[in-house]
């Protein structure tokens, strides 16, 4: 079997690296002799010598436009093909799926969600014919490694970006990881996978994490919860609810205990409850490592394409406990407005904790539990909380998630 790769950056780079160390065990697990069919940079390398030569590419040159030409002239070569390529697969997956069954080759992707961690085989595979009624993960490592350092070591958004980047975690544009867009990208592709429904990257309404502040993660440790920014897929009302937004998980949530750039994967489903994978998501020697995963699954046979099989209606209206942050003047009758406004949109309070604090316009911040609640009656009482004359700034909304256990 003859492997071509495109692109030497991170993943790139790592895998050829890899290949090479690996080789003879590749060949002792596989029973076939591997070699390499070349290798495509920016600057150096053809694609066509290096097609017309091999019998499986590694896509990992990035971007989509040109890697769409690539991949599509691959699978028409009936080339198998593995890519890393999340935008790619989150944009034109379902045309790039079919192209491969036509041309009866695999196109494979551990690699593109959850680094290193095997659930795209997990759900494809094992769990292939197994009812997924929800798909909750941590699938960004920078933003978790960013979070991670600003719970633990109380550092400053932008001190931890910087080290997210130096330890090579993050896109070429950080804007992709910390605005929420990489992980939307990887829930497209998991939702493909759990719910056998596109989602568009346009259906996913996405948030990041810019707008967490040290205070928000300060008052939450206080509650016993811990911050995620979390890409969900779950079905409801018959639909499928979709979202990536920063979410507060109690301390027996499975995916609270993920730190740093690891990721996590957790699956829910009435046949077996819950199934949680983690592990490192980011870096390259990693990623490479899904990379190879997946070039021994296609020299051994491996699995099937992800099958069309259900057309859910996506919503991005969550049912969920919220955590609530209020700036206000601390004087009578503050605490009353703001239950009036929850209560004329039937949102009950969980738990409130009040404390002092000395800013110029606010002598006090609010934090507030909310029962279940929809997220457009939390969204539109933030809008009428905002509108109150004691509350200062922009009321600020969380989800939190409990544990089922
Ligand atoms: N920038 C991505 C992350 C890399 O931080 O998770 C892996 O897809």
């Amino acid at each position: 079997v003859r492997i071509g790769v495109l692109g030497q950056g991170t993943v790139g780079g790592s895998f050829s690296k890899l290949l090479r160390e690996r080789q003879s065990q590749i060949e002792l697990v596989t029973g076939t002799k591997i070699s390499e069919a070349g290798t495509l940079t920016r600057s150096s390398g053809s694609f066509t010598e290096i097609l017309d030569n091999a019998d499986v590419i590694v896509e990992a040159i990035g971007g989509v436009n040109d890697a769409a030409d690539y991949v599509t002239e691959a699978l028409q070569a009936k080339k198998h093909v593995i890519t890393a390529n999340k935008q790619l697969l989150a944009e034109q997956g379902q045309q790039l799926w079919r192209l491969a069954k036509e041309n009866q080759v695999q196109l494979r992707f551990e690699a593109a969600v959850g680094g290193v961690v095997p659930i795209v085989r997990t759900i494809q595979e094992a769990l292939a014919v197994s009812p997924i009624d929800a798909v909750h993960g941590i699938v960004n490592g920078t933003t978790n490694f960013i979070l991670s350092e600003m719970e633990s070591k109380g550092l400053g958004y932008q001190e931890a970006l910087g080290l997210a980047q130096e330890k090579g975690y993050a896109e070429s544009d950080p804007a992709d990881d910390v605005q929420g867009r990489d992980a939307a990208a990887k829930l497209a592709i998991l939702s493909l996978l759990a719910f056998g429904t596109t989602v568009n990257l346009s259906d996913i309404a996405y948030r990041g994490i810019e707008e967490i502040s040290p205070a928000d993660i300060n008052y939450a440790s206080k509650l016993g919860l811990s911050i995620k920014l979390l890409a969900s897929a779950e079905r409801i009302d018959g639909g499928l609810s979709v979202s990536v937004e920063p979410v507060f998980l109690d301390q027996a949530h499975p995916l609270s205990q993920v730190h740093g750039s690891h990721n996590a994967v957790m699956i829910e489903s009435t046949v077996f409850n819950e199934i949680t994978l983690s592990g490192p998501g980011a870096g390259g020697n990693e990623t490479a490592t899904a990379v190879l995963g997946d070039l021994i699954s296609i020299i051994t046979g491996g699995a099937s394409l992800p099958e069309h099989t259900e057309d859910l209606q996506i919503t991005s209206e969550i049912i969920s406990p919220y955590y609530l942050h209020l700036e206000i003047s601390d004087r009578p009758g503050v605490l009353s407005e703001v239950a009036q406004v929850l209560a004329d949109l039937k949102i009950s309070i969980e738990s409130v904790v009040q404390e002092a604090v000395s800013s110029t316009a606010a002598d006090a911040q609010l934090i507030l539990v909310l029962h279940q609640s929809k997220s457009t009656e939390v969204d539109k009482a933030c809008q009428e909380l905002a509108k109150l004359k004691p509350v200062h700034g922009r009321p600020r909304a969380v989800r939190v998630m409990h544990s089922s256990a």
